[in-house]
This record gives structure tokens, C-alpha cells and sequence, in this order.
């Protein structure tokens, strides 16, 4: 009796929570990895298109069974072997422009991933998306049910949605891949899940910054300063600077988890070839994973395009002159490569380790680019290079929100990142059309202004006698869509229509995008323009282009500032 009941626990036992056997099974037409993990970790590649076809962890299949997870929508087909070396399993998948990588460490619960290209691939974009299970794994983290369109009614495009009375979308799931730790999918442990026991989590984790292959070597950077000039100016203009993509969606029949490379969703620059990555999806039951698993064992598995950090060099030195309530981050790139890395409260920054070249070297207070610069990195050295700015204006008769390159503090700033504009728990956009300097706050000035919602908007000010003079009004934008830019009164006076915008061709403001090219316009108001006592400005949309509600032309504000 005594024995048997040993058996049956031990049999219970094996079936979730033994360590299981690292190691490569070969099939005519898959290969099957077991991590060899202490929560036991198996997963399933099919040998004609590389996709994972089973993950088995824990006990429970996490593999949504109908599609497969896989690069862009799969590969179609693709030439993939493995190997086993010690304590490594490589499963290598090759097609004409691509290969991409699957890597198990004995022991460690994790799928690590790489994936080198020489073209883009023709849908346009590249992404690895892992297709869970939606019923073991609803859950999405950090941002929620925002990208949960399980049962929604499309409602523009084929991507944003209503559930209920919410407006869903997988755009909401964004994150500022400078910010963007780690993103993940898991079961619900308060609700019909009594106990952790039956609760799993995957994660998509970028690694470190201080791995020295970071992912961001290769994201999409976005395109060097354009300026709109409405008359003058000589000021250094905004610049987008880390823009997102999605993380997370369940569609209801899956949960997809994503690790987007690129994409064509609001993008401003070229985009970047060569090996993606390392990036990873690693399992657990409850716990979070640490943001900095090393991978730099890839040194050692023959993975195209790799640079150890034997091959690196570092920036380091010290930014000045920005506005210190704002974060500052310092920013390098060229055609190949592209790093952040935030400063210190002092201004201090070492970068990540970054591959040898001539980098553009950019600092920013928030998103806003208060200075240019460039610096020379090569392998095995540290070069040191300060950098110095601060925007320049003059002196400010108006300031409305800050020169921060984002429209943080405006009225539904922080919901547009995570819902439509017309969803029912924004504020209204129309029910607050004059902003009076002095008496309004920041957060009644709408963050975006739309052709056919609420434009024009308009701004009551009033001057001394000493502030009639030739006065710049400046607008800073971060992101327009279908052609809208600004255009001015200021009392009687009408500033010239600006030329359109670099054309993103791409949703932007009701996707939960707010970084585009980061247009700047100025308009110079003659001397007496601004008159004694009470002005009236305004500014509408402009645009050749029409279109409804949302979708009509609008831009983002980023700031706007009247100074003499
Ligand atoms: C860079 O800035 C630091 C801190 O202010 C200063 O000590 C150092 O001398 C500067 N280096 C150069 C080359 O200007």
C-alpha cells in the first residue's frame, strides 16, 4: 500500500512539476525541443515551415492548434534543420531572404529566438507572433483588456473595434520600445483558476540593454528633422524617436503575442536588414522574468549577423542644457544599427554596447531633439562624447503644454494611447473650444484637432502694450494624418497656409499612435499684429483631403508657444 501510494505520487509529480530530459527529438515532420526545465517546457517545430506547431508547459497546451506561431503569417516554406551541441539545441530555418533561429538552453524555460534578413518581407513587416491558447491564456499584460476584441464589432479599418461599449484594438497594446520590458499572455488566477498551480505565463521579453546584441540594434529608427516653415525659423525641430508597435491580442479564438521588428504602421525611416535580436518567449507560472536574461551564448552558435561584445564599443559622456523636468534620453543611428539609452538625473549616460560605425547622435528632452551631434564607435573601446542643447524660443508671451515631442497633459492625451477618440470615456473634444491663456489648463486643450470634430480651436490671450511687437506663434506637432497641418489667425490677420506633410500614409491618432515626423510650424506675426488687450487666435486643420469624424485630416499637438 505504502508503495503504490509512492507511485501515484510520483507519477502525479512527472506529470507537471518533474525536470524533464533536455534534448532534440527528430520526426519525419517535426522536431520536437524539450527545454528540460524544472516546470517541463516541450515545443514542436514543423519541418517544412518552421512553424511551432505545440508548446506543452506545465502540463497544458499553450499552442493555439488551428494556425501555427510563426514569422509574419508563417513562412510558407522554408528549409529547417537542428542540431544539439552540450547544453544547446539550434533549430535553423532558411528561406531566400530570411533565417530565422530557435534556441533552447538545457534547463532554462524559454524559447530564445533570432531572426537575420536581407530583404523585407512582402507582407511588409516583420514580426514574430506566438498564437496561444485563448482559453488557457485571455489575459494580456501590462495594458489589459485594451487589445481584447473577443466578440467586438469592427469599427474602422479591420482593426479597431467595439466590445461593448469599449473601443478595442491589438494598436492599444503599444509600448515605447525604450520602455517596453517585457509583454505577456496568462490565465486568470483569482477567477476560475483557484490557485497559482494552474496559473501560466508567457512572455515576450526583449533583452537587456546590456546585452550586447540588444533588439535595438536593428528598430526601425525614424527619419532625420523636417521642418515647415510657415515664414522663418532656424530652430532645431522635433524628431520622432521611439515609436511602437503591437504587443499583444486576443482575437478570441487565440492570444496573439507579438515581437514586432518593424512594420509599416506609421513608419518614418528606411527599414533596417541584418539579425533581429536576440529576443525570447519565456514561460513561467507566476513569476515575471528578470530584464536582463543573458543571450550571450549566441556567441557561440554560429547565428548569422551576431556581434559579441568582444566587437562593441561604447558611448559615454555627460547631456546638458534640457529641461530637467523632463526625462532625457540620448539616441544613436545609422542605416544598420540604432540604440537609447535614458540619462541619469545628472545628465550622465554610457550607451548599450553598440556595433562599430559613425552614429548620429541625438538628445532629446522627452521626445523633443534639443541637439544633434555625431560620434565614431569602435570594437573594444569607450569613445567620449557630451552633448549639449535646450530649445530655443525667445521670450515666451504664451506656452501651451511643454516642448516634450509628445501631447502628454492634453485633454485625452493619456486615454488616445489605449482607446479610439470616440469612445465614451473620452472627454468630449468639442465641449471645450476656447482655451483662455491665463485661466485654462493645459488639459483642456485638445491633443488632437480634427478637420471635421473640432477645428478650429481657439486660444483667447491677453497683452500688455509691451507686447505688440513681431511675435513668432510656434506649433509643434508630432503626427498628422491625410495632409492636416495648421493654419492661423491671430485677430485680423491670416498666416499663410503651410504645404502638406510628409505623407505617412498610415492611421495614426485613432490607433493609438501619437509619433509621425514631428512637424514644427511657425508663423511670424508683423509688429501690431498682436494688439493691447484681448487677441483671438485660431487655428484650423488645412488639407486637399476630406474625410469623416476621426478620419478626417488632423494632427497631434506636441506644443504651442507664442514668443517675441
Ligand atoms: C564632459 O562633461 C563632463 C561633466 O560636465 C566634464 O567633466 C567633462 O570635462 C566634459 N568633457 C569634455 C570633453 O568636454
Amino acid at each position: 500500500m505504502f508503495f503504490s501510494g509512492l507511485v501515484v505520487a510520483s507519477l502525479a509529480l512527472w506529470g507537471k512539476g518533474v525536470d524533464a530530459a533536455f534534448g532534440l527529438t527528430t520526426n519525419t515532420d517535426t522536431y520536437v525541443v524539450d527545454a528540460g526545465s524544472s516546470n517541463p517546457l516541450k515545443f514542436t517545430v514543423d519541418r517544412t515551415n518552421c512553424d511551432i506547431t505545440s508548446i506543452n508547459y506545465y502540463g497544458s497546451e499553450l499552442q493555439y492548434q488551428s494556425t501555427g506561431s510563426h514569422i509574419g503569417s508563417g513562412l510558407g516554406s522554408a528549409t529547417v534543420t537542428a542540431t544539439q551541441s552540450g547544453d544547446y539545441i539550434k533549430i535553423t530555418c532558411t528561406t531566400s531572404t530570411l533565417t530565422h533561429y530557435y534556441v533552447a538552453h538545457s534547463g532554462d524555460p524559454i524559447i530564445y529566438m533570432a531572426t537575420y534578413t536581407t530583404a523585407e518581407p512582402s507582407v511588409g513587416e516583420l514580426r514574430y507572433i506566438a498564437r496561444l491558447n485563448a482559453d488557457l491564456l485571455p489575459n494580456e499584460e501590462p495594458f489589459g483588456t485594451v487589445s481584447n476584441i473577443d466578440g467586438g464589432t469592427a469599427i474602422e479599418g479591420s482593426d479597431v473595434y467595439l466590445v461593448g461599449s469599449e473601443t478595442r484594438s491589438k494598436f492599444y497594446s503599444s509600448e515605447r520600445f525604450i520602455d517596453d520590458q517585457r509583454h505577456c499572455e496568462h490565465t486568470h488566477p483569482l477567477k476560475f483558476f483557484a490557485t497559482t498551480d494552474n496559473d501560466r505565463r508567457v512572455w515576450i521579453c526583449p533583452p537587456s540593454l546590456h546585452d550586447p546584441q540588444s533588439i535595438r540594434d536593428i528598430r526601425r529608427r525614424t527619419l532625420p528633422p523636417v521642418h515647415h516653415s510657415l515664414l522663418v525659423s532656424t530652430e532645431i525641430i522635433a524628431k520622432a524617436n521611439i515609436t511602437s508597435d503591437i504587443n499583444t491580442n486576443n482575437v478570441g479564438s487565440y492570444t496573439g503575442l507579438y515581437w514586432y521588428m518593424n512594420s509599416g504602421h506609421v513608419q518614418t525611416e528606411s527599414y533596417r536588414q541584418g539579425l533581429h535580436g536576440p529576443y525570447l518567449m519565456y514561460f513561467s507560472r507566476s513569476g515575471t522574468p528578470s530584464t536582463d536574461i543573458d543571450t550571450s551564448f549566441f556567441a557561440d552558435l554560429g547565428i548569422t549577423g551576431y556581434v559579441a561584445t568582444s566587437g562593441r564599443g561604447y558611448v559615454s559622456g555627460t547631456a546638458s542644457g534640457a529641461d530637467s523636468s523632463l526625462d532625457w534620453v540620448v539616441h544613436w543611428y545609422n542605416d544598420a544599427a540604432q540604440y537609447w539609452t535614458y540619462t541619469s538625473s545628472s545628465g550622465s549616460f554610457t550607451s548599450p554596447a553598440m556595433k562599430p560605425g559613425t552614429y548620429t547622435m541625438v538628445y532629446y528632452q522627452g521626445e523633443y531633439v534639443v541637439a544633434t551631434s555625431s560620434v565614431t564607435v569602435t570594437a573594444g573601446s569607450t569613445t567620449t562624447k557630451n552633448i549639449s542643447g535646450s530649445v530655443k524660443t525667445g521670450t515666451t508671451l504664451f506656452k501651451i503644454g511643454e516642448w516634450d515631442g509628445q501631447p502628454t497633459g492634453f485633454l485625452n492625451a493619456a486615454s488616445q494611447l489605449r482607446m479610439h477618440p470616440s469612445d465614451s470615456r473620452m472627454s468630449s473634444w468639442t465641449s471645450t473650444s476656447t482655451y483662455t491663456v491665463g485661466s485654462s489648463s493645459a488639459s483642456s486643450f485638445p491633443m488632437a484637432i480634427f478637420k471635421s470634430v473640432n477645428s478650429p480651436i481657439t486660444i483667447k490671450f491677453t497683452a500688455t502694450s509691451s507686447q505688440t511687437g513681431a511675435a513668432t506663434l510656434r506649433i509643434g506637432t508630432t503626427l498628422s494624418f491625410a495632409g492636416g497641418r495648421p493654419q492661423v489667425t491671430v485677430n485680423s490677420y491670416t498666416g499663410s497656409a503651410p504645404s502638406a506633410p510628409t505623407n505617412l500614409d498610415s492611421r495614426g491618432v485613432t490607433r493609438g499612435a501619437y509619433r509621425g515626423l514631428g512637424e514644427v510650424y511657425d508663423v511670424s506675426l508683423p509688429s501690431g499684429t498682436i494688439v493691447a488687450g484681448t487677441n483671438t487666435i485660431t487655428i484650423s486643420v488645412i488639407s486637399g483631403s476630406s474625410g469623416d469624424e476621426y478620419l478626417s485630416p488632423n494632427f497631434i499637438f506636441d506644443c504651442v508657444e507664442l514668443f517675441q
